[in-house]
């Protein structure tokens, strides 16, 4: 409808501009409900205009006649809502039952809700990244969804469907991206004081584009030449404890937060809250509670030397 191009701009989230197979199914079924609404409306309110305006009360006119029952009148206003009722329902059937079904060649990806951020896994591609997801345009997505912990909700508007992530309990989303193009979502169910900071990215490309990150993903970092920041990076990295919740692929395995093997590359950090900058890097390592509150990643108090080697070291790995 014309309206989504009015609301295109300023809001990222918005479901108006959908780019995805599912978006654009959902914004069908949107427009159409939101047409039957203006009918009824336009119908409800008419009436009782006419009503108010012809049956209003007149100087020393008699009393309208009074009328009880009409039979054909009853029967046309339970039948319109009805088959209201049935034109809505036939079309949000097809579409729940169409955009369930993954075609074989689907691309696998697992999404995995933790406090606070959002883990994916591609079984197909064996990688594993966090918080940015990357999707070749036009090939269908078989999303299959669960939870760590307590219960997420996972939502990217422009490419339609909120699914909720509920530990023990998968849920699946297939849609089809149709435009190039980087789209914001978020954690859309309550999951504990940061549950507004659990934002999510994900960046649709052309099929080379795709290719091209996910040998990258794939890649084992080479280590640090020796004497260099990076390498004393890496070995704060271990002696903090950091390697007890994060993978590095071939330096450590923790598997509590987030793979930052190729943490280097993303966009942003701390599950979408700030961009990946030196500065931001070292605040979050510095004090990761004042940006994230009650985030499991405790404040390791890293001294001022160790700090800007550890950022160098996160920095290195793309
Ligand atoms: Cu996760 Cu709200």
């Amino acid at each position: 409808m014309s309206l989504s191009t009015a609301c295109r701009g300023p809001f990222p989230q918005s479901t108006l501009a959908p780019k995805a197979d599912y978006g654009v199914a959902i914004d069908r079924l949107f427009t159409g409900i939101f047409w039957w609404a203006v009918v009824v409306f336009v119908v409800v309110e008419g009436l009782l205009l006419i009503s108010v305006l012809r049956f209003r009360e007149r100087e020393g006119a008699p009393a309208p006649k009074q009328r009880h029952g009409n039979t054909a009148l009853e029967i046309a206003w339970t039948l319109a809502p009805a088959l209201i009722l049935v034109f809505i329902a036939v079309p949000t059937v097809q579409t729940i039952f169409a955009t369930d079904r993954a075609p074989p060649d689907a691309l696998r990806v697992e999404v995995i809700g933790h406090q606070w951020w959002w883990e994916y896994r591609y079984p197909d591609l064996g990688l594993v990244t966090a918080n940015e997801l990357h999707l070749p345009v036009g090939r269908s997505v078989a999303v299959d969804i669960t939870s760590a912990d307590v219960i997420h909700s996972w939502w990217t508007p422009a490419l339609g469907g909120k699914r909720d992530a509920t530990p023990n309990h998968h849920t699946r989303l297939v849609f089809r991206p149709d435009t190039i193009g980087e789209y914001l979502g978020q954690c859309v169910e309550f999951c504990g004081v940061s549950h507004a900071n659990m934002r999510l990215r994900t960046f649709v490309e052309s099929d080379a584009d795709f290719q091209t990150w996910a040998a990258a993903q794939r890649a084992t970092p080479a280590p640090p030449a020796p004497e260099s920041p990076e390498e004393a990076g890496r070995q704060a990295f271990r002696r903090y404890g950091c390697i007890g919740c994060h993978t590095v692929a071939g330096f450590s395995s923790g598997r509590l937060g987030p793979d930052l093997t190729h943490v280097g590359g993303r966009s942003t950090i701390a599950a979408g809250l700030v961009t990946n900058t030196t500065e931001h890097l070292r605040d979050w390592i510095d004090d990761p509670l004042a940006l994230k509150p009650g985030t499991l990643m405790p404040d390791m108090h890293v001294s001022a030397p160790d700090l800007p080697a550890l950022v160098a070291y996160l920095q290195s790995l793309k």
